[in-house]
This record gives C-alpha cells, structure tokens and sequence, in this order.
C-alpha cells in the first residue's frame, strides 16, 4: 500500500428532518447565500425547508445553476458574494450545484482571475468561503469531497479543481429529498456512483486488502440496488442506501493509498462538453470499451472484480474478463443506460473532435500508469462506437 494522508473534515447529518439543523449548522446572524439549480428545489418544497430552518439571518439567493456547471453563470454568483459581502454559502441541490458553490467559495477570495483555478487544477487556492450543502441528488459524491467540475461554455472547456479549502463544512443528506428525482437522475446517479468505484479499485494490485474489500462492498451494494431503486421510487431504505453508497464512493476512503485512474471521467468530461451528454451517461459509454483496451494493465484487478464482485469463477482468464466486461455492460443497460456513442448518433467524425479537445486540455497522458496517448483514446473512443 502506498503512503497517504487522509482527512475528510465534512460533517454529515443524515436522515429525515435533519435540514432543521440548519439553524445550529449555520454561523449566527450570518449573511447567507443559498445557492440551487432550475426549478426542482423550488418546486418540491425542499428550498422553503431550508429558509425556513435559517431563521431570521439575511438570506439572498442564487437560481438558476444548470446541470454541469458553468463558469459564466457561477461568476455572476461570485459578483453577488462581493457585493452583498456574503459569509456563507449553502448549495441545494445535486452535484452541480454543490461543484458550481465550491468554485464560488474558491474565487470570491482568489488573487488571480478565477478561470486559472480550473487550469491550474485548483493548485493555488489558499482560502475559500465556508459552506454547507443539502444534497437532493446521490451520485457524485460532491457534498463530501474536495473536488469541482465546471465547463467554460465559450470554449466547451469542462476540467476538475481540487482543494482541501472546498471541504464542505457540513452536508445534509435527508433520502427523502431524492423522491422526485426522474428515474433517468436515479439511473445517473447508480452508475457515476459505481464508476467513481471502479476508477479507485480497477486499476493494479498494490496490496490495499481493505480499500479493495470496501470496494468491492459498495459495487455489490450499487448492483443489488440499481434495479430496486429504479423500481421504488419511495422505498426510504433503498434511497438512505443509495445516497450513502455514493457518498462513500468518493469522499477518499477507498482511493487512499492505492493506484487511481480517471481516464473515463476525463474522456467522458469532453463527451459532455461537447454534446451534453449527461455526465455518468458518458462514463457508462467510454467505461467498457476502455476496460477492453487496458485489459493487460489491469489483467489482475479484472480477475478480482470478475470473482469477487460478479462471482464469476467459470472459463479461463481471458473469458472470465470477457464475461464481468459483459456483466458490467448489462448492468448499465437495465438502468436504462446507452453504452454506444453510435446510440447519441456520434460517429467518427465526433471521435475527431473529441480528440483536439482531450489534446488542447492536456488529457495526453491518462490513467493509472499515465499510458492512455491520444492514440490510445482514439481506440477507446472507436471500441465505443
Ligand atoms: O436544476 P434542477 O431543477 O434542480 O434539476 C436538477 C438537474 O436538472 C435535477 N434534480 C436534482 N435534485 C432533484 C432534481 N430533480 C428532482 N428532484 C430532486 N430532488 O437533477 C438534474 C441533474 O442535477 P446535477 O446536479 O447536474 O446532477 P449530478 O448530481 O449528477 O451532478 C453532475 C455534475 O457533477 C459533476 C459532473 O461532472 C456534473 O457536472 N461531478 C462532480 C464530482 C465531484 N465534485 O466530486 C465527481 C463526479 O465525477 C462528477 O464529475
Ligand atoms: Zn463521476
């Protein structure tokens, strides 16, 4: 196992009624910003819970954050923290909302032009606005991290920051805020979930026996219930275990000490850019023809996903990669997942311009053993077709 540190300081409350704890949450008499996205939190209630909940601090409000984030709506809220000299920020919402409120909290105190907190990846961030998140969508992972994801429309530009700064300070996670999710957010939600799980896990043995059994645990549980939660919508114990499992996937726990990859989310980042395919739709596609390609890196692990994960023990080894490739694939799909570019009506042509952007934002050199070239993209993209 490799050296590492870890600190996850995000404190999660979670269960139903917990958006009342707002209040002992929240500094007092701070001016607050809440920050959500179209119209779902609006309309089901969840945003007069939470302003209810902050009493009576001065609260001001940012609508209107789209799904996948963008930089040119999230500067507007970074002039609305300067002019209204706002203390604390509080994103409901999804991952977008929480990742365009990390990027808020980041450029209202940043020294440079904002926009070089996403090309430097986050590397010179030296303070952030505190913030708290109320999460209405289990998938990315956000309301207990440390990274961000934001496109520059102008350019389709969509690159990660990291910082231990954007930690939320809290996050609440109350499964029945996740009722009125469209069964396609669900479906999104399993599979970026279960990628997140993938990309930290099915890469090569480096001797991490606890963070490959947790691993392995939250597969499993994303596999038992991706079909369930599709099926009922208001089940409380498959919803609470749908919006733990995913925070679990990606709040560093199973990646400490052990090799990561994220090529997929990187390729998939230029998918989205591009064409605006929702964000784990694109995973599901890039995922198994990237598994084919770098089957002799991961020769291993893949053995160890097919037995453990799928309990897949017949065939030889080749055939047994085959068969949890082939499995993997046949979850995505009864989630309702399309796993084909050619499904988005995407051919070659798209494969080119997916290209020149993965080359323009420095995403040449992808993956566990940094050997995914542009040239190995463009196989990967083609096995996609
Ligand atoms: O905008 P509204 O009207 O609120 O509707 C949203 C949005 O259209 C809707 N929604 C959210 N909660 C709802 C609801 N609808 C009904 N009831 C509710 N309770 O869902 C739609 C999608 O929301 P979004 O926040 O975009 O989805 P998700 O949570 O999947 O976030 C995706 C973004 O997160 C980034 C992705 O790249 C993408 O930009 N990621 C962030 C990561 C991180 N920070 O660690 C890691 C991930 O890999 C990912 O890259
Ligand atoms: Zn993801």
């Amino acid at each position: 196992m490799n050296n590492f540190e870890f600190y996850n300081p995000t404190k999660i409350l979670f269960g139903t009624e917990t958006i009342a704890k707002l209040d002992s949450l929240t500094p007092a008499g701070a001016r607050v910003l809440i920050l959500f996205g179209g119209e779902s939190a609006r309309k089901n209630g969840t945003l007069d819970e939470v302003k209810s909940a902050l009493g009576d601090r001065p609260i001001f409000e940012f609508g209107g954050i789209e799904a996948n984030p963008s930089y040119e709506t999230m500067m507007r809220a970074v002039e609305l923290v300067r002019s209204e000299n706002i203390a604390f920020l509080l994103a409901v919402g999804g991952g977008s909302v929480i990742d365009g409120t990390k990027f808020v909290a980041a450029a209202a105190n940043y020294a440079g032009e904002p926009w070089s907190i996403l090309e430097t990846f986050g590397q010179h961030i030296e303070s952030a606005l505190p913030f708290g998140t109320v999460l209405t969508l289990p998938a990315t992972g956000s309301e207990m991290n440390c990274g961000s994801v934001i496109t520059r429309r102008e350019t389709s530009t969509k690159l990660p920051f990291m910082s231990s700064y954007v930690f939320p300070q809290f996050s609440i996670l109350d499964p029945t805020k996740t009722y009125t999710l469209p069964t396609r957010q669900i479906a999104n939600g399993v599979v970026d979930a279960f990628i997140h799980v993938i990309e930290q896990y099915l890469t090569y043995p480096a001797g991490g026996m606890v963070q490959d059994r947790f691993a392995e645990g939250l597969l499993q549980t994303l596999v038992e219930i991706g079909p369930k939660v599709l099926a009922t919508p208001e089940d409380a114990d498959l919803r609470a275990n749908l919006m733990w499992v995913a925070s679990m996937a990606l709040n560093g726990l199973i990646g400490a000490g052990v090799p990561q990859d994220w090529a997929t989310h990187m390729i998939g980042h230029e998918l989205t850019a591009a064409y605006e395919i929702d964000h784990a739709r694109t995973l599901a596609i890039v995922l198994p023809s990237l598994l084919q390609v770098q089957r002799k890196d991961k020769h291993e692990k893949l053995l160890q996903y097919a037995e453990r994960v799928w309990a897949i023990t017949e065939g030889d080894e080749d055939q047994r990669i085959d068969e949890a490739i082939r499995r993997t694939v046949a979850f995505f799909e009864s989630l309702g997942m399309q796993t084909h570019l050619s499904d988005y009506g995407l051919d070659q042509n798209s494969i080119d311009l997916l290209l020149k952007q993965l080359e323009a934002h420095g995403m040449t050199a992808l993956g566990e053993h940094k050997n995914i070239s542009l040239d190995v993209s463009r196989t990967i993209l083609e096995g996609a077709l």
